[in-house]
């Protein structure tokens, strides 16, 4: 299929940095379809985890996924045609997502998934994750990379329900580990894309941020 995504939104960038309000707003601004990229990695994770498999086992996480199907839909993530929005937010998802995502073969296949969905849709969507700029859609229309000052995104998270019991310095702690787990891989590490709009969002709400993102996709 046609890869080539010149009506794809890139938008990339480490957790905290507003990445999924801001995606969604600009999705609903476009009239466009929204893939929460992350969402089918933590499906991934979640697959491996409730079947007992060793994070660390690529060859059993693959085979175990290729016999289930995960899918995007209007509420969020599915498995087997079952809405896993909520079960895949759970602390140990989040504590085992990096490591399930670094696998080459399982990122392979949850890309396959994610160009898939994206085609379903027209290749006209507007897609967020660590790697859409750069290897999902290198030659995305619009390529955004939204970052924010460690401390915003720490403070940002802590309002997420998965994050409900933790400190703030205990979720900057996690938030910092996470992302020298995903920056550091070597399979698609997390990385603005050279062609890419670098957005900080510390200082600025997520109005003017979307904004900024729909003047970029109109031009
Ligand atoms: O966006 P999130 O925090 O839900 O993402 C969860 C994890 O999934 C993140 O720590 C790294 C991985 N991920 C990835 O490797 N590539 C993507 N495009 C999106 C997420």
């Amino acid at each position: 299929w046609n890869i080539e995504g010149a009506e794809v939104v890139a938008m990339d960038g480490p957790s905290g940095v507003g990445k999924s309000t801001v995606a969604k707003a600009v999705a609903q601004r476009l009239g466009l379809a929204y893939l929460d990229t992350g969402s089918t990695y933590r499906a991934a994770t979640r697959i491996t985890l409730s079947h007992g498999i060793d994070v660390c086992d690529e060859e059993a996480i693959l085979a175990e996924l290729t016999a289930h199907d995960i899918d995007y839909g209007a509420e969020g993530i599915e498995v087997d045609g079952v809405n896993v929005a909520t079960d895949v937010r759970t602390p140990e998802v989040t504590a085992n997502v990096s490591a399930v995502s670094a696998h080459p073969r399982v990122r392979e296949h949850i890309v396959a998934i994610q160009r898939a969905w994206a085609h379903r849709h027209g290749d006209a969507a507007v897609l967020e994750g660590r790697d859409i700029g750069t290897v999902v859609f290198p030659d995305a229309g619009v390529k955004v990379y939204l970052t924010a000052r460690p401390e915003v995104r720490a403070l940002r998270r802590a309002g997420d329900t998965e994050a409900a019991n933790s400190s703030v310095d205990e979720i900057a702690e996690k938030l910092a580990a996470r992302d020298k787990a995903d920056s550091t891989r070597a399979a698609s590490p997390l990385r603005a894309a050279d062609d890419a709009e670098i957005i900080d969002t510390s200082d600025i709400d997520i109005d003017e941020v979307v904004g900024l993102i729909v003047d970029l996709a109109d031009r």
